[in-house]
């Protein structure tokens, strides 16, 4: 397929929804195994000798490789601890996650070797581990230099069994878009500010949701944010060569309840130099990744797209960059945002919460029947998240406990993990400001606290959560066998989709 060029390398083809047949003989054979040994012995004698089905057996260890006559054989035995779980279970590995990271770490290898088939075999496993493990080789497969050449690297044909007999389940196809959708995430993290700019970033999200049923696209541009009075948001974009926007998709499926909208709104800055409060060289690096939380909101959109969930949901994407020029918002200005609170700047840095704040109010300020019930916004929002939590969790603030214990289910189980983080009241003084009714943020420390309190303060009394995610993998793993971006967000924002709107 011709790729338009305002998908910026990006196509929804899929390796585990193609059908497409194998041209050659050169076979492999992938096999995950769980339950009773003696079911899955006949399957595995198939291809592998007597001892080489003991030593599977017997092995303690999840994985093993052998190189047969009937091609390269990978044997997958993942091993759930029963037992007392700590953490209420929030951080123990979930099957779908064991079949997920199990299966991609063995994908590299599996496509080094250039096979034209590759035959996956589920014994014993339940459908969250089949679900886990197609979305991992979806996940391994992707490459982003590959999505800029003009061959398409031949991935080998995929055929799938369980207990021996072809599976055609329609998991397959769910597996599909959220794999996808996962890997729509980390494209566009992967993307440099020099190719995915306000402009561009407006642009693809058009060409992927316009046209689509039920799927309403509105841009607001720069012109438009000033008539909104979104005066955070156009002053953190307005120096940039590609003004600041607002892009919101409106998700109305035809027969969907009358249930209110959920809105998802994420922090989609293209590059944050900081601003005048300049970052050093090795902090700046990396912040191409800096519209993480928008990316995550995008993927989650395909996902709910493709799946037809039945619940009305709006996704805002608050694009901007954040760069340094003359006309740039500087440290000490007082800034009028679309609610009407006056801020006064302290740190040029702390720009998501700017234009998170103005975009939030576009969606709590919604009337009638599109009023939302509950808003879910995510952002790359502050370095002190990383700091407490690392790369791998991403951090969960919320005003309602029955929402954020659901999230948070739905991130153990989808392997993309979350952990609560108080809204400490306290600490809300730190955002006192004599000029204005507010700063941007404090100098003490608690920075993602008072990061969230910032936002609450445009969210008010509606339910809401604040994901602090860092979208980024600097090693392989959870899926993605190539450092980058990340599409943390996508899954576990997929599971509470499907088990609470459905
Ligand atoms: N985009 C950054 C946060 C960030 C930094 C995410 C590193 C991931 C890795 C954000 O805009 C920022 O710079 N936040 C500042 C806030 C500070 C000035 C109060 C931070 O966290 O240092
Ligand atoms: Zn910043
Ligand atoms: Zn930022």
């Amino acid at each position: 397929m011709a790729l338009k060029k305002s998908m910026l390398g990006f196509s929804t083809d899929s390796w585990i929804g193609s059908q497409e047949k194998a041209s050659g003989k050169k076979l492999g054979h992938l096999f995950y195994l769980q339950g009773a040994k003696n079911s899955w012995k006949k399957t595995l004698s198939q291809v592998l000798e007597d001892w080489q089905i003991k030593e599977i057996a017997e092995s303690p260890s999840e994985l093993a490789f052998y190189s047969t006559q009937s091609g390269p054989v990978w044997a997958i035995m993942a091993k759930h601890p029963k037992g007392a779980k700590s953490h209420s279970g929030l951080m123990d590995r979930s099957e779908y996650t064991a079949a997920r990271d199990l299966i991609s770490l063995n994908i590299p290898k599996v496509l080094s070797m250039g096979l034209d088939q590759l035959q996956i075999h589920f014994e014993g496993a339940k459908n969250s581990e089949i679900m886990g493990g197609l979305v991992g080789l979806e996940m391994a497969a992707y490459r982003f230099n590959d999505c800029f050449k003009e061959t398409k690297r031949k991935l080998p044909q995929l055929k799938l069994f369980k207990g021996g007999k072809a599976y055609k389940d329609k998991s397959i196809q769910r597996a599909t878009h959220l794999g996808v959708g996962t890997n729509l995430a980390r494209h566009l993290v992967n993307l440099p500010a020099n190719e995915l700019n306000p402009k561009t970033y407006a642009e693809f999200l058009r060409t992927i949701f316009s046209g689509q049923k039920s799927f309403k696209v509105e841009v607001w541009d720069g012109n438009r944010l000033k008539k909104e009075n979104m005066g955070l948001h156009w002053a953190v974009g307005k120096a940039a060569e590609e003004g600041p926007c607002m892009v919101h998709l409106k998700y109305r499926p035809p027969g969907s309840s009358s249930k209110k909208p959920t809105a998802f709104v994420g922090k989609g800055i293209t590059y944050d130099t900081g601003g005048l409060d300049l970052k050093p060289a090795q902090y700046m690096r990396n912040m191409k990744k800096d519209m993480g939380g928008s990316a995550a909101v995008a993927g989650l959109a395909y996902y709910v797209l493709k799946e037809q969930i039945k619940q009305p949901m709006d996704f805002y994407f608050a694009i901007a960059e954040n760069a340094v020029a003359g006309n740039a918002f500087r440290p000490g200005d007082i800034l009028t945002s679309r609610k009407g609170t006056r801020v006064e700047i302290h740190n040029t840095d702390a720009e998501g919460r700017l234009v998170l704040a103005d975009v939030l109010d576009v969606a709590v300020t919604k009337k009638a029947k599109d009023a939302p019930g509950l808003v879910v916004d995510v952002a790359t929002l502050t370095g002190a998240i990383k700091a407490t939590l690392g790369s791998g969790v991403g951090g969960l603030f919320s005003n309602s406990d029955k929402d954020a214990d659901k999230l948070l289910k739905s991130a153990q189980q989808s392997g993309d993990r979350l952990w609560r983080i108080p809204l400490i009241p306290d600490y809300k003084s730190q955002l006192n400001s004599t000029p204005a009714d507010m700063v941007n943020c404090g100098d003490g420390f608690g920075g993602a606290v008072t990061a969230a309190l910032f936002l609450e303060h445009f969210v008010g009394s509606l339910p809401w959560i604040h994901l602090d995610i860092y979208a980024w993998k600097d090693k392989p793993g959870g899926g993605c066998m190539e450092p980058g971006g990340s599409g943390q967000g996508v899954q576990s924002l997929s599971f509470f989709v499907d088990s609470n709107l459905k």
